[in-house]
């Protein structure tokens, strides 16, 4: 808990970032920080601006279903974003505001260790693995990569909020989410 608020501190005095200028509030995370399951998002929308706390939009709501159907919740998993300020417009990040915030993400996986790393969509792929994937190849497989000293099993899907304007690939999503299922049983 120390750690956290350590790295929160650090967030809060970055400087001359375009996000955290125009944004109301950091959400920094919710969920269990003793959780062995980390799942990191791409940035705040509106209403995270607003509560300080990530997924709590329409996306968040759908997160929490998803969550349900595999039996987890916000008191059971941990969750976070690889940026912290709601970008403007709710644009993607940049690759320079992802490279800018990767260590603080990396210090926050090294603290968190968790055992499954379950990203939501291209840009906590691309921040984590690299810039050459793409989710509909990767998702469905357990990747491999050690991240600062933690070494977790990782799996990438669907963000929520492509679910939600593309409902048919829910199908593909529910295989991802059932690989983490029998995941947690091993760990
Ligand atoms: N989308 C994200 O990627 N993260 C949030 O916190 C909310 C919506």
């Amino acid at each position: 808990v120390e750690q956290l608020e350590g790295l929160k501190k650090t967030i809060k005095s970055i400087r001359n970032c375009e996000l955290k200028r125009s944004a109301i509030n950091m959400a920094f995370s919710d969920g269990n920080t003793n959780s062995k399951i980390m799942l990191i998002g791409e940035g705040p929308g509106a209403q995270e601006d607003q509560l300080g706390l990530p997924f709590v939009g329409r996306a968040g709501k759908l997160l929490d279903k998803m969550l349900k159907s595999i039996n987890l919740d916000r008191k059971t998993v941990y969750i976070t974003n690889v940026v912290n300020y709601r970008p403007p417009k709710n644009r993607r990040p940049t690759d320079q505001e992802i490279q800018r915030y990767y260590p603080f993400l990396k210090s926050h996986i090294e603290i968190i260790n968790p055992k499954i790393l379950m990203l939501f969509g291209s840009t906590a792929l691309n921040a984590i693995i690299g810039n050459e994937k793409v989710i509909s190849k990767v998702r469905g497989k357990w990747i491999r990569k050690k991240i600062g000293n933690c070494d977790p099993y990782i799996i990438a899907s669907f963000h929520p909020a492509f679910l939600m304007r593309q409902p048919n690939q829910k199908k593909l999503a529910w295989i991802d989410l059932k690989m983490i299922r029998e995941k947690i049983k091993k760990i």
